[in-house]
């Protein structure tokens, strides 16, 4: 039982979880039990320090609006005119990959608000890309080193038997042996996110087969609205071409981004809604699964 509920709890969003008939009918009855194992851990949420809500709050509204981005047409400019370089991600990028993946974890702003262990979250949000298909990743390269990164697979399938096999395996050793779950900031995250995939929540339809390759992308907070994401999106779109594949996908549960990944080419495929960040954020967001054919 444990080990079932940590194999969830570590998955990144883009890998959903696919209906179950029978497992649906179990849903309710499993959600009740969850309610009442971790009462203790949910009802905490109500005595997290205003200040926290406030600063993660604060941090979402980094995420930039259109009209910042308008704001910052000149830079883009700039940005295009090779001060920031995209090319094939290599084993050097990978530190500051997985930094990014941290600091951009919340909806594009840091991960303080629910969990505190950097190596671990790094791992469940970018470890089968950098370490088992590292050539279907770009970087994004301006001075500074890499300001922003999509990293991807050209087969989701193959990627979910191996995220299952070999790196959910290792997470689960991770969590144990560095005692995340001591600790009050992890086990609230963890209550609410058991909740959120018992409601139902994570079912979404299966998209593999139209849309076989999945991406995972994000930049740096002050290197955003520079079209860097789309220029990101054309190599990989270009390499998914050359390979024949006939189409790409993605999760977010933000709207700016969904707003990005329609001016790409994105339809969207499913939309749901997600509750477990309502304790952090003071609300429910959506989850928006887009798709785009090759
Ligand atoms: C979403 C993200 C990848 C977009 O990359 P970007 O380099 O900032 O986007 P671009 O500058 O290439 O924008 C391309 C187009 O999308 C639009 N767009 C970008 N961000 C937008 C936003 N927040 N709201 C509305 N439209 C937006 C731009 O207006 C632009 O349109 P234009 O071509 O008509 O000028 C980046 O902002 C980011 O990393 N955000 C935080 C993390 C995140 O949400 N990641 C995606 C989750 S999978």
């Amino acid at each position: 039982m444990r080990h079932g509920i940590i194999c969830i709890i570590v998955l990144p969003e883009g890998f959903l979880i696919k209906s179950h008939a029978r497992f649906f009918h179990y849903r309710l009855f499993i959600s009740f039990i969850s309610k009442i194992l971790f009462y203790d851990t949910i009802k905490r949420y109500n005595y997290l320090d205003m200040r926290i809500k406030e600063r993660v709050k604060a941090l979402i509204r980094l995420n930039s609006t259109p009209r910042e981005i308008a704001l910052r047409g000149s830079m883009a400019d700039m940005a295009e005119n090779n001060d920031v370089v995209i090319r094939k991600f290599s084993a050097k990028d990978r530190v500051q990959v997985r930094r990014i993946s941290c600091e951009t974890a919340f909806l594009g702003a840091g991960h303080d608000c629910f969990c505190d262990d950097e190596e671990v979250l790094a791992d469940a949000l970018t470890l089968y890309f950098t370490d088992y298909e590292p050539e279907s990743g770009f970087v994004a390269v301006s001075g500074e080193g890499v300001v922003g990164y999509l990293i991807g697979a050209r087969d989701t399938a193959r990627m979910e038997k191996i995220v299952n096999s070999k790196i959910v395996p290792g997470l689960i050793g991770k969590i144990f042996r560095k005692g995340l779950l001591r600790r009050q900031v992890n086990r609230t995250f963890l209550a609410h996110l058991l909740l959120s995939i018992f409601r139902g929540e994570f079912f979404a339809p299966d998209v593999n087969r139209q849309y076989p390759a999945i991406l995972h992308i994000n930049i740096d907070a002050q290197y955003r609205g520079l079209h860097i994401g789309t220029r990101l999106i054309e190599r990989y779109v270009e390499l998914l071409r050359e390979q024949n594949i006939k189409g790409v996908h993605c999760g977010t549960m933000s709207d700016a981004a969904k707003e990005f990944f329609r001016k790409q080419g994105f339809s969207v495929l499913s939309t749901g809604r997600r509750t477990y960040l309502r304790y952090c954020l003071g609300k429910i967001v959506p989850f928006y699964l887009l798709g785009k054919r090759l």
